[in-house]
């Protein structure tokens, strides 16, 4: 019903691509990424008239079948890879979005079962063309088409051009007649989410740019609150009672550069609700080098506004699962929930190495080790639902508990 896509000729989706081919020549050849996202946003929003080839391949988008594509990552990831490393436009491969999806979604429903809600609110704070969030349309409407209208998307990136991708490729699936709630979508700095959402989130998930970037570029508002911006991390997170006291800490500056995969993960455990989770793709280098260890201990022993944080699961997986977007780079899923409280319980946390994702260094077709993996996708699970329990239960009189238990 639902596998993981690991064949290395499918990772981004083609339909956009075969479909622009009825293009006039002349047009197609001088065709920027930019410039289609505009003429199809333009046809779409039937505000202007234009040439009539847009409206009839925006007309064949709507028709085409297969749910959860992300139609533009493709023209997108075309635009050369030095203009792309600005601003880490390497777009996820969709194995891995795919098994996002899986996880993210299984967690909802759980969550549902027990704590019901009208909705739940997913964010991707740097989200491309979408491709995560198409992931999780197709596996929940694969795997539990009543659940579609319970999620609320929100998304944000930098480049205005990757927002309306995302927009577009929302229009098309309700389109196709599948019943998502609107799309809240903003363009901007990732940071500047925290302003508007801060412990409201049930589920972040996504993949950070890895670069740097100069901390007085991010709303002074928001740096000052991500501790992960000041130059003794670590000591700003104590001073913050957010990790526990081993000396006596010492106030620290903003620092001149930040790394943004360390400020966004730590944005995102600041946006989720209590029982809320997080699932990034972030450099492996994080779990390892001294300069991440402040960030490493708020995940193990820390705490975000007074609700303690879990660290549930890391998988790892090879340096060439990113060739698709032109990069090679060690990534790891790092998946973390907070609590309702500062009630802190030491269950261990699943570690898993995935050595070959389906393709080797020249792209060429290999056996994947991801459909070997389904005990740890059960066991991050079991993890998540035996403390969001164990949260719940904490929370209620003996008495209640007894009572339900009669
Ligand atoms: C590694 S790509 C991931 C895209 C998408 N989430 C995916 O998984 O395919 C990083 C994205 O972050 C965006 N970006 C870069 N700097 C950003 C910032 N400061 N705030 C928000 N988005 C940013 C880029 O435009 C790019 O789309």
């Amino acid at each position: 019903m639902f596998e993981i896509n690991t064949n290395p000729e499918y990772q981004f989706g083609t339909t956009l691509k075969c479909l622009v081919k009825m293009l006039p020549r002349d047009v197609r050849h001088n065709l920027t990424y930019w410039q289609l996202v505009e003429n199809l946003l333009v046809v779409s929003n039937d505000s202007k008239p234009v040439e009539a080839y847009w409206s009839e391949l925006f007309e064949s988008l709507k028709t085409e079948i297969s749910i959860g594509e992300d139609t533009f990552a493709h023209f997108n990831q075309e635009i050369s890879t030095k203009s792309r490393s600005r601003s880490s436009e390497y777009f996820t491969p969709r194995a891995l979005t795919e098994l996002v999806a899986k996880r993210t979604a299984e967690r909802l429903y759980y969550l549902d079962s027990v704590k019901p809600q009208d909705y739940y609110t997913i964010l991707e704070p740097s989200c491309g063309t979408g491709g995560m969030l198409f992931s999780l349309v197709r596996y929940v409407y694969l795997t539990r088409p009543d659940f579609i209208p319970k999620l609320q998307f929100i998304v944000n990136d930098l480049s205005i051009a990757n927002v309306n991708a995302t927009t577009l490729n929302f229009e098309l699936h309700l389109a196709k007649g599948i019943e998502l709630r609107p799309l809240i979508s903003h363009c901007g700095d990732a940071h500047d989410l925290l302003l508007k959402y801060e412990s409201q989130i049930h589920a972040v998930i996504g993949n950070p740019p890895f670069h740097k970037v100069s901390t007085s570029s991010i709303d002074p508002r928001c740096a000052g609150r991500l501790m992960t911006c000041y130059s003794n991390t670590e000591e700003a997170f104590i001073l913050n009672g957010e990790l526990p006291y081993i000396h006596k800490a010492k106030a620290s500056k903003l620092s001149a550069l930040c790394e943004l995969p360390e400020t966004i993960q730590e944005l995102a455990i600041r946006l989720l609700c209590p029982f809320g989770f997080t699932a990034f793709y972030l450099p492996s280098s994080i779990l390892s080098n001294s300069k991440s260890r402040p960030l490493r201990r708020l995940l193990l022993e820390g705490s975000v506004n007074s609700n303690s944080i879990s660290l549930l699961g890391v998988t790892e997986f090879p340096p060439e699962t990113f060739l698709h977007s032109g990069t090679r780079v060690g990534v790891s899923l790092v998946e973390t929930m907070v609590g309702e409280s500062l009630h802190k319980t030491n269950d261990g946390v699943m570690m898993c190495q995935v050595k070959s994702i389906g393709w080797d260094s020249r792209q060429r077709q290999k056996e994947s080790d991801l459909p070997k993996i389904e005990a740890v996708n059960d066991a991050i699970l079991g993890s998540y639902k035996m403390r969001l329990r164990r949260g719940i239960m904490s929370q209620q009189p003996i008495k209640d508990i007894l009572n339900n238990a009669a």
